[in-house]
């Protein structure tokens, strides 16, 4: 990696990028921005999203564009069209494990966004040893940011990393990093109600093996992108298909963490669900083929009469937040919610089916597809999702109390 780096704090110095100005007027009007000096800065100021080998010492740049950067609020963005697609942005955060599967990450830095070099025997590109997280700041009105449940996504790295032999960042380290990225990108944050900053942690053994072993050095990073709707479908009803012959987990495998080979492990079944026009697909289990697992990149939820049902977390489903917030905000609703085996046919039988995930956060299902029969739920998005997805996104942007104290705010 090239020695391009400054340690967070010298930003910190050099750069406003926690300053506690609210920076937009009230309402949120994007007519506010100075699209001008935006345009000068980009002209000035070239960014790594547009020319990755721009890995330039911060410092020097961080204090000459100090004082246009200021004025600049939001990058030159159309904020109304975001979808999930990468939009690289200014910075991420790098932290390093020299020491093995025992060792403990050192103080991280925040570098230009650009290319990392692997040496090709790394132990993430031999033997898949790699680990990766999703979360998302929203910009509320009064211009500051808030996080959803970081610690949740520090506290899954590290059960994920036990279970892959890696190290892992500290809880602290990671919400700190992650506070980190956030400001330093915080132009890429999107308006109120118009998307949100997906921060993407990765962990992976980056040092040399060639027998199968643990590597001998980790790396810890994030990056992060402005997204909108995760389905291209937004938020209408997804149609999906249950999977009959390929499995995304097994038991004792590695289903219940969120290695990056259980993205992998879905693309076959994906890729056909997707060229027949299916949004995505739905996993059942292996042993029985009966039991819902959930979707690629989702959680699975069905609704009967006030009763919501979610395959329970045994190890070869991905232990969502989303999913886990949501049984907490359903139950404070007054909905009986189970975690426990959910039948296909329980799926069939469902009023209402719906998905959740950090990406996709609550999304309905319009249509199951199982065995060629094709089940409809309901011509518009079903009563509980919708009233499940506006509780959690209030809070989630900041126009709910949040009562359950799941969010960390950025000024
Ligand atoms: C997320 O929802 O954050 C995920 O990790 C799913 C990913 C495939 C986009």
């Amino acid at each position: 990696m090239e020695s391009s780096a400054v340690h967070a704090a010298t930003i910190r110095l050099t750069h406003p990028i926690s300053s506690s100005r609210p920076f937009l007027s009230h309402p949120f009007k994007p007519s506010n921005l100075n699209l001008n000096l935006n345009l000068k800065l980009q002209h000035k100021f070239p960014l790594a999203s547009h020319n990755p080998s721009l890995l330039q010492p911060l410092s020097a740049t961080l204090s000459d564009a100090h004082s246009e950067t200021e004025n600049v609020e939001l990058a030159d963005l159309d904020w109304d069209n975001l979808g999930f697609g990468l939009q690289t942005t200014d910075y991420m955060y790098v932290m390093k494990c020299p020491h093995g599967a025992e060792g403990v990450f050192s103080k991280g830095e925040l570098k230009r966004f650009g290319n990392i070099e692997l040496n090709p025997s790394a132990g993430v590109l031999n033997y898949g040893q790699g680990l990766f997280e999703g979360l998302k700041a929203y910009r509320k009105h009064d211009g500051n940011i808030l996080l959803f449940r970081p610690q949740e996504n520090a506290l899954r790295m590290r059960m994920g990393a036990e279970r892959m032999c890696m190290p892992s960042p500290a809880v602290e380290q990671f919400v700190e990093a992650v506070k980190e990225t956030v400001l330093a990108n915080k132009r890429w944050v999107p308006p109120p109600g118009k998307g949100s900053l997906y921060i993407r942690p990765l962990l992976m053994g980056s040092g040399p093996v060639l027998g199968l072993a643990p590597a001998p050095e980790y790396t810890f990073l994030i990056y992060a992108s402005p997204v909108g709707n995760y389905f291209k479908e937004g938020l209408a009803p997804i149609n999906l298909i249950v999977e009959n012959e390929l499995h995304r987990a097994t038991p004792g495998g590695t289903g219940g963490v969120k290695t990056i080979g259980n993205y992998t492990a879905v693309l076959k079944a994906q890729s056909a669900a997707k060229a027949r026009g299916y949004s995505d697909v739905l996993y059942l289990d292996c042993v029985h083929k009966k039991y819902l697992e959930e979707v690629s990149s989702c959680n699975i939820f069905v609704v009967k009469g006030n009763v919501i049902s979610t395959p329970a977390v045994k190890g070869t489903i991905l232990p969502g937040i989303t999913r886990k917030s949501i049984i907490d905000v359903g139950r404070s609703q007054g909905f009986q919610v189970e975690e426990r085996l959910v039948s296909v046919d329980e799926l069939l039988d469902a009023d209402e089916v719906f998905c959740t995930g950090t990406a996709v956060v609550v999304s309905p299902v319009g249509s199951v597809t199982y065995l060629g029969d094709r089940v409809s739920y309901r011509d518009g998005v079903g009563a509980v999702s919708q009233q499940l997805h506006t509780a959690l996104t209030r809070l989630q942007m900041g126009l709910a109390e949040d009562e359950m104290n799941w969010t960390v705010e950025l000024r």
